[in-house]
This record gives C-alpha cells, structure tokens and sequence, in this order.
C-alpha cells in the first residue's frame, strides 16, 4: 500500500501547510524544536541571506527606511557612492573619519545602528535639534535589541547590496544562542546533511525533489544554475520576498528560519545547489529487494488501493476478480504496462498510473500477471 500511504501523508502535510494543524494533531511540530536560529557556522552567503531577514523582520528597518521619506531609502540609494561622501564631511566626527574603503564602511553602518546620533544625515534629525540628534532608536537596545551578529548581519547585507564584499567577522561558535541549552537538551537532533533537512522539513511534498514529482511549488531541479546560493538561501528563509513567476505567495511556509539551524540551512542550500538540472529518470525502488510474490508485489504498487483485491473493497478500478476467466496472461500484462493503451468501459483514462513498467522489476511483473490470473471469481 505503499502508493496510497504516500499520497494520505502528503495530503495531510498539505492541510496543515495550508493551515489546518489543528485538524491534525499528529502532525504538529515538535514543541521542544528550537526557535532560535543558531548563526554558528554560518558563512557569508548565509549571513548576508540573514542581514537581508532581519532588516524587514526583527530589525525593523524598513519601517522608517522605505520611500516615504522618513530616513535615507537605504535599498534604493546609492551607499557605494554616498557612504564615502559622509565619511568625508566636516560634521562628521565618528569612528571611520577620514578613512576609505569597504572595512570603514562597515565601521560607519554598524556606529548608525548603534550610535544613530554620531551622524545626522542632513534633514533628518529630530525637530528643532538642527540635525544633531538623530530619530534613529540604536538597534542594539529595546525595542529593536540586535544581537552583535545580527548587526554584522544587517551590515554585511548592506555592504553586499552596495556592490561591496562584506568584510564583518564570520559567527563563531560562541555567539550562536545554543537552542540545546535553551531547551534541557530536548530540542531536535542536529541534522547532517542536506537530504536530511529537506526531509524533515517536507520540501519533496510541495517540490519536485527526490523524485515525489510534486508540482505545488517550482521544480528545484537546475537551480544552482538559475539562481545564486545566496538567492536560494533567501527564498528558503524568507520565501514572501522574491514569488517565483506563475506562484502565489503565501503559499511556502516562511517559518523555515526559525525552525532551522545555521549549519541546516547551509546543508539544505548546498544539497540544492547541487542538483542535477532535471530530475533523475525515476527507479524508486531498485534499492528494495523485488518482492517474492504476487501478493508482495501488489502491496508494494498498491494496487488494492483501487482495485477490489484481496478483500480490499476499492473500486476505483475494475474488480481484477476472475480476470483470468476474461483475459490472456499478455492482454492482463498489457493492461499494467500501458494501462491507457485500452481503457476498461466504464472508467477513466489516466487513472490507472502508467509508471509501473518502469518501476517494476521483470521477475515483480511475472509474478503479479500470475496471481491476477489465478484470482477466483
Ligand atoms: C524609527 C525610524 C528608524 C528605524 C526603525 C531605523 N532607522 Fe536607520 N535611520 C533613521 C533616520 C531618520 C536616519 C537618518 C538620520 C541619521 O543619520 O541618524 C537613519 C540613518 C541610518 C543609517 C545611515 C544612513 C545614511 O544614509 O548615511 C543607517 C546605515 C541606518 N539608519 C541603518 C538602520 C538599520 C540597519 C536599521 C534597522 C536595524 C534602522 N536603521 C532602523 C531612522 C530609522
Ligand atoms: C506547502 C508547500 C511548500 C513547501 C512545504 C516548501 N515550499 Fe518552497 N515554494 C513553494 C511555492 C508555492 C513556491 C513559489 C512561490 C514563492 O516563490 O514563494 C516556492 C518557492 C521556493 C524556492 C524558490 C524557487 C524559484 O524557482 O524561485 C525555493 C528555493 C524553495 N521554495 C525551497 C524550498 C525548500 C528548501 C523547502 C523545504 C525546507 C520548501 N521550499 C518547502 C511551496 C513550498
Ligand atoms: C490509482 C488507481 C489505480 C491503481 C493504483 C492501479 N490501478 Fe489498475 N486500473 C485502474 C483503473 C481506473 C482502471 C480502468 C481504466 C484503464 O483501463 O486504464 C484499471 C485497469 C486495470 C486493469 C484492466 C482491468 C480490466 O478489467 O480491464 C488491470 C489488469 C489492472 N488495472 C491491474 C492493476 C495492477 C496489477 C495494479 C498494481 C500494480 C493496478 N492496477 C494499480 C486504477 C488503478
């Protein structure tokens, strides 16, 4: 029964994609699972993916830099060009006076968030304070409270936006909040490879992704060759910023950042990148032994789910009950190889899956032909 057990396990990860855990208690998430993400092992594609989160999300960035006109619109403007002018001016008295290049700029992102006032961008300083005192809350305090790697984040973010390779210290070890220690050693075992995380995770059921031909989301076939691995890393932690053409938004669950680790994530991304442009020609079960019987091999395919078999009931199909009274062993044999070669009157072309001569192996076809044949009325 394979093939049924597959298609009830997606549905039921679909309902509760879809939002309907509640109807499905079996399948809610693991309240021990870490919320935190552990930044530790993270590299620079991975933290600019972050920086680029948590400007719209826990940052709260764009809540004041966006083309309203309340900050500098930072996404938009030229930092390459600007950033360098305001180290330059007169009125600026910070950390990267006087100095040039990418590791100054750094400097001169980080004091704006955590020094907002060493620097007034001219017209938008608090009222009647001349441009001395910026409206800027520092990031690193209440209500905002970035952790130092978050900020490194953010600036490496912006730094790669400018056109700039990010220059901030990589996270170590000992910055990353240990969800195991948060939670008494009760949180989720620590994935090891990239097959392991999209896996737990689910992806297959909405992708085209170790063959399940899923097409609710866009095939992740070939796509280390349509999109950067920081552009991937984006889409799998932040997937309502950028829709794929011809996809809703709203649709992929966005809370895979939180539910992920740093070195997950890194995995996930890396096993993705590295995917063959199309999916491999199917052979699911050659790692299985073939089954040793018709009644094994019936099982395996599922055939009961449909047809009335072995007491089964199913009457999607036609009833394959005294088949061999009505049909040669090669007409019978036609039937599972091309099911649509001929449909049975009364039913629908395209129901019976036409994959089982390539999933089964010789001997499995012989003996299923054999047990059908064999089958009273
Ligand atoms: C409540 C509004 C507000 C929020 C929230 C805010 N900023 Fe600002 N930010 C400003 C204003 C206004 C300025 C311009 C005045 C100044 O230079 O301090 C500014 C200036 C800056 C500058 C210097 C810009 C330049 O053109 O030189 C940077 C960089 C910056 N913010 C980054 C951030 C980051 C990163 C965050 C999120 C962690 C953030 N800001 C959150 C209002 C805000
Ligand atoms: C409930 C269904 C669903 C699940 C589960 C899901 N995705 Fe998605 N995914 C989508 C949809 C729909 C889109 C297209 C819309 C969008 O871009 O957000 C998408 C888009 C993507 C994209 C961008 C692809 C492109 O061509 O633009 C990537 C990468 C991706 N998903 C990776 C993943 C990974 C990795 C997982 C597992 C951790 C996952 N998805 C789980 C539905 C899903
Ligand atoms: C998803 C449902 C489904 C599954 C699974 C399925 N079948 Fe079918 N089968 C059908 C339908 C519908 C028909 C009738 C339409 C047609 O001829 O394609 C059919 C027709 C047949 C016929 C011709 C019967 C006749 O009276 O003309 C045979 C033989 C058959 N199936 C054998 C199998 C075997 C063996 C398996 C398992 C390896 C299997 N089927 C799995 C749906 C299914």
């Amino acid at each position: 029964m394979t093939f049924i057990r597959v298609i009830g396990f997606s549905v039921a990860l679909l309902l509760f994609y879809m939002g309907f855990g509640h109807i499905l208690p079996q399948v809610e998430p693991d309240k021990s699972a870490p919320v935190e993400v552990s930044t530790a092992g993270l590299d620079m594609d991975g933290m600019i993916a972050l920086g680029d989160k948590l400007f719209s999300g826990k940052g709260t960035c764009t809540l004041c830099h966006n083309d309203m006109g309340r900050a500098p619109d930072t996404l938009v403007m030229d930092m390459a060009a600007t950033y360098p002018e305001r180290l330059m001016d007169a009125r600026y008295k910070g950390v990267s006076s006087g100095k040039e290049g990418a590791k100054a700029i750094e400097a001169y992102i980080l004091e704006s968030m955590t020094d907002p006032t060493a620097f007034v961008v001219e017209g938008y300083g608090q009222k009647g304070s001349n441009d001395t005192i910026s409206p800027m809350p520092a990031a690193d305090k209440a209500p905002i409270e970035l952790t130092v790697v978050e900020m490194n984040a953010v600036t490496a973010f912006l730094q790669d936006l400018a056109g700039l390779t990010p220059t901030v210290p990589l996270p170590s070890a000992d910055d990353a909040p240990v969800a195991e220690e948060l939670t008494g050693g009760e949180a989720a075992p620590l994935l090891t490879s990239g097959e392991a995380v999209s896996d737990e995770h689910g992806c297959a059921s909405c992708h085209d992704l170790d063959g399940s031909g899923a097409d609710l989301g866009p095939s992740l076939y070939g796509i280390g060759k349509r999109m950067s691995r920081a552009t991937v890393m984006e889409a799998i932690i932040d997937p309502n910023a950028v829709i794929a053409q011809g996809y809703d938004a709203g649709f992929m669950p966005d809370d895979f950042g939180e539910a992920m680790r740093g070195s997950e994530l890194l995995l996930l991304t890396d096993y993705l990148m590295a995917l063959p442009d199309t999916a491999p020609v199917t052979d699911d079960d050659t790692d299985e032994p073939p089954a040793t019987s018709g009644l094994e091999v019936a099982d395996k395919f599922g055939c009961a789910g449909c047809h009335d078999l072995d007491g089964s009931g199913a009457d999607i199909g036609p009833a394959l009950n005294g088949i061999g009274t009505r049909m040669t062993a090669e007409q019978v044999k036609q039937n599972i190889l091309e099911p649509n070669a001929e449909i049975t009157e009364g039913y629908e072309a395209d129901m019976m899956p036409d994959y089982f001569g390539d999933d089964m192996a010789e001997s499995e076809i012989e003996l299923i032909v054999d047990y059908l044949m064999m089958l009273p009325e």
